[in-house]
């Protein structure tokens, strides 16, 4: 059975992934890829009512509930959408996936990265990005750019609520991930205009790409 491609872009809020993962898929669709966008929390029903209840701030879970609660749509995700999507030979391009619960839930909530990655593992078996494109920009241009953004309400803003050392660890955990897997996981630099990034995205992805 052919395999497809499995990238995804993780960063604080206000990086510019989703722009970038747009981006993306619009180039491999003119080159005749077939792509599934995603994203997380959400891409299902029950992952998108779970996003809904995840950022909701009415709600406090502990942290460790709220992995729960990620865990729980990512593996309704992995398992009805991506490894099917996979099977198919597609690409896959994910905005945000288990790297972003180990920067949050691992690294700046402190459940440390074997508990985050014990759970990972349950959820999505074999199903891992092959690439996944960190993108790194100073957190306090990052986070005013989200907290700016019309999308951002009183009902979804638990995260862009949290103070600036929570994402600072933040995006400590992602480059600590980067630092452990060289390989998977890089760095692109987020400074400049989308096209300038999408210049890096590109390179960062040269040996995969169609
Ligand atoms: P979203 O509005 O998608 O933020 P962004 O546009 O910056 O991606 O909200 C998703 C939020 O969920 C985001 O603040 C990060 C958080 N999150 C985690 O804490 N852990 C995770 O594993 C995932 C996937 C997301």
């Amino acid at each position: 059975m052919s395999r497809g491609h499995f990238v995804s872009f993780e960063g604080v809020e206000g990086c510019g992934k989703s722009t970038q993962l747009a981006l993306l898929a619009a180039h491999l669709r003119s080159r005749g890829a077939v792509v599934l966008t995603t994203r997380e929390p959400g891409g299902t029903p029950l992952g998108e009512a779970l996003r809904a209840v995840l950022l909701d701030p009415d709600y406090q879970p502990t942290a460790l509930a709220e992995l729960c609660i990620l865990e729980a749509a990512r593996t309704q995700l992995v398992t009805t959408v991506i490894a099917p999507a996979l099977a198919r030979g597609e690409w896959v391009l994910a905005d945000r996936f288990a790297d972003s619960s180990q920067a949050y839930q691992g690294t700046a909530r402190g459940l440390g990265h074997d508990t985050v990655s014990a759970l990972n593992v349950l959820a999505c078996g074999s199903t891992w990005p092959e690439r996944t494109l960190v993108l790194d920009l100073d957190v306090d241009e990052a986070l005013q750019r989200a907290r700016e953004r019309p999308s951002t309400t009183t009902f979804n803003r638990r995260f862009e609520d949290e103070a600036l050392p929570f994402h600072r660890a933040v995006a400590a955990g992602f480059r600590e991930l980067a630092r452990r897997e060289p390989g998977r996981v890089r760095l692109v630099d987020a400074a400049g205009t989308p096209e300038q990034v999408f210049g890096r995205v590109l390179v960062a992805l040269s040996d995969i790409l169609p």
